[in-house]
């Protein structure tokens, strides 16, 4: 492939963002033609691809082409009308009585939801109290519950429900701060403002600052989120995404985490946010549009698969708050009723499905809940017994499973309390439900569930610390203690990743077999489920689940010399007896392929192949372990010919019974 530098550029810390986000600032000498409001959405669009709620743009008017920089202000449109939103902004710019003609600077954003409900209030651009600052934002704001607290005490109105509209108002404030109560002085720079602000946030952020003092000049910064630069033509551009601006500009930079700059149409300044200043390095890029798409990989589930340890981190930012309790995005359970919960039923689909599974054992396990996991649509056929005390949780990534909404209706209907996890804020589970948790997986485009199964995972998992927190099982210093284990658990996924060679060369020995076993234990079954699905529907393998000691019972009559076993074999309570069941098969001729951890040479003496991957408790492992069976679902099915986003006769989401 012709992009491996950048490859490894870009991606240092996470490959894509969950919103798109485009700064252009230009000399308006060197504009030509298109207006700048028409080049932002053109940016967009190119980021389309990714899906999107809302959307929205800003502009500086006024200042530069009439009298002096004080009379500009922010020209703002905003939409949230789904996919639509950037044809909404075209249609209201072209219908504006009086279309902004600055050309000089304007930044733009396409919103996936995580705070806050899609609507046009929580579309960015947001806006300080004054309306001088506008913000655009990709990533989460931890800790913006406090910030919102504070700034509201020092007199800011917010107008969002958004995590990103703080942003704004912490940079008036540092500007509040440095003159009293006057803005628009000559004391502190827009940089400077921001660099403070940013200094009292944590969490993810690539942002882009228009502020009406600045001429042309914008200010753009960057932690764990992407930023990429672009300069050219008397233009300089910032973008979440290389798409947005391939072709515009000659010249591309990526700014590092923790940085920030000023960029004129001429120039970049960077700092640090300590305020040491930085240089910017160029970097070669020869992707093509849809290679920088799909971050250099050649489709949307090798860029997604590899994404993962960054949406598990995002979906841990900020959720366990100060007191120790759990931040539910919407909820309309109290804590009491979560206390008298004496069953929980987790309903989903597919991977949905195979993501409960891999919980009930934490759930149980730590909050001596009995727990049920159902398929969706034997759920709401089976009669189950539910009461006001049961907690029914929905799991689905779209939010529009049928068998899901389905099985979460009934259990309403027979008073149960019903907890959403999805993926997509809004969704119809969502609205469905009495409470609900957004994985922060952001959009997944190949139809095999990778980054959203491991978010499912970890949402779950606290949901379950939680739980016994709350029924005072487990306490807070204790849930604090595993809560530090799954923070942990990104950078074990991203080494697990880093082995793709090893688990390639295993995908070559295997791509010509028609029928598969995978076997585990405890934790480990649901991964081998997990990892069969993968093989079934992207590469089209018979691939049959079971649990190991089950074999014995059937299954086994099914090995036969030269017959291929994957075995999840890392450490646990249970690994003794899949060593047994690996050598049950092994006796009768199997080929064994075993998940174990790295150094675990007594699983390596069982197997014929060994996909490593590093340990953590095991269960939290599953994230961890998943990882070398979707790669090698992956790498087989491209090794078969078969198209791995759209894998023949299925559907993303599945509307119908
Ligand atoms: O959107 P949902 O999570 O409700 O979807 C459930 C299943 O349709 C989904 O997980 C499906 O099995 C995937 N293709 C698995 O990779």
């Amino acid at each position: 492939m012709q992009i491996q530098a950048q490859r490894l550029r870009l991606p240092s810390t996470r490959l894509d963002g969950v919103c798109g986000i485009i700064a252009i600032t230009r000399n308006p000498a060197a504009a030509g033609e298109q207006p700048l409001a028409g080049l932002l959405i053109d940016c967009l669009e190119r980021l389309e691809y990714r899906g999107y709620d809302s959307a929205g743009i800003a502009l500086l008017v006024g200042g530069m082409e009439s009298d002096g920089a004080d009379d500009a202000t922010i020209w703002r449109i905003r939409a949230a009308v789904s996919t639509q939103s950037l044809q909404e902004i075209k249609k209201r710019v072209q219908s504006a009585p009086r279309p902004p003609r600055s050309d000089s600077a304007g930044i733009g954003h396409t919103r996936w939801a995580t705070h806050g409900r899609p609507s046009e209030q929580n579309a960015h651009p947001h806006l300080d109290c004054t309306g001088n600052i506008a913000v655009v934002h990709n990533g989460i704001v931890e800790n913006w519950r406090e910030l919102a607290e504070e700034l509201t005490a020092s007199g800011h109105e917010l107008a969002s429900e958004t995590d990103s509209e703080v942003i704004a108002h912490l940079i008036e404030d540092e500007l509040r701060m440095d003159t009293g109560t006057q803005l628009h002085n000559n004391y502190m720079t827009t940089l400077e403002a921001t660099r403070r602000a940013l200094r009292r946030i944590t969490g993810s952020f690539a942002i882009a600052v228009l502020d009406t003092r600045s001429n042309s000049s914008l200010v753009v910064a960057r932690r764990l989120s992407p930023l990429v630069v672009g300069m050219g033509g008397g233009m300089c551009m910032a973008a979440s995404d290389l798409p947005a601006l391939l072709g515009l500009s000659g010249s591309y930079y990526v700014l590092e985490d923790g940085e920030i700059a000023e960029i004129t149409p001429e120039s970049i300044k960077a700092q640090d946010l300590d305020g040491q200043a930085r240089t910017l390095h160029p970097i070669h890029v020869s992707w093509d549009i849809e290679a920088a798409q799909k971050s250099g990989y050649d489709d949307f589930m090798g860029k997604e698969l590899h994404e993962q340890p960054t949406a598990v981190m995002d979906t841990l930012l900020g959720r366990f708050i100060s007191d120790g309790k759990l931040a539910l995005d919407e909820t309309r359970i109290t804590d009491d009723e979560l206390r008298e919960v004496d069953k929980v039923f987790i309903v989903g689909c597919g991977s949905s499905f195979h993501s409960g599974l891999v919980v009930k054992h934490a759930l149980e396990h730590w909050t001596r809940i009995p727990t049920e996991i159902d398929i969706s649509s034997e759920f709401r056929y089976r009669d189950p017994i539910l009461s006001s005390s049961s907690l029914v949780i929905g799991v689905s990534q779209s939010g529009e499973t049928m068998d899901t909404l389905q099985a979460i209706h009934l259990a309403r209907r027979l008073n149960a309390k019903v907890l959403a996890v999805s993926n997509v804020v809004d969704s119809s589970i969502t609205r469905q439900s009495d409470g609900v948790l957004y994985t922060r997986a952001g959009p997944e485009i190949g139809v095999a569930a990778t980054k959203t199964f491991s978010t499912q995972i970890v949402t779950l998992q606290m949901l379950a610390l939680y739980l016994a927190q709350l029924r005072g099982i487990l306490y807070h210093d204790e849930t604090s203690l595993i809560m530090d284990q799954l923070r942990d658990l990104p950078r074990l996924m991203q080494d697990a990743l880093d082995r793709d060679e090893a688990v390639r060369a295993v995908a070559e020995d295997i791509a010509g077999q028609r029928d598969l076993f995978y076997i585990g234990r405890n934790t480990g079954y649901p991964v081998a489920l997990e990892g069969a699905l993968k093989m079934k529907e992207i590469a089209y393998l018979r691939a049959e689940a079971y649990p190991a000691g089950e074999l014995k019972h059937g299954p086994i009559a099914l090995i036969e010399p030269g017959t291929v076993v994957l075995a999840v074999a890392t450490k646990g309570r249970l690994q003794k007896k899949m060593h047994t069941n690996i050598s049950e098969v092994k006796s009768r001729g199997a080929k064994v392929i075993a998940v174990a951890n790295d150094g675990d040479t007594g699983t390596a003496a069982l197997a014929d192949h060994v996909l490593y991957v590093p340990e953590t408790v095991s269960l939290l492992a599953p994230v961890v372990d998943v990882i070398p069976l979707q790669l090698l679902a992956y790498h087989v099915a491209r090794l078969r010919g078969c198209d791995v986003d759209r894998p023949r006769n299925l559907a993303k989401t599945v509307t119908v019974e």
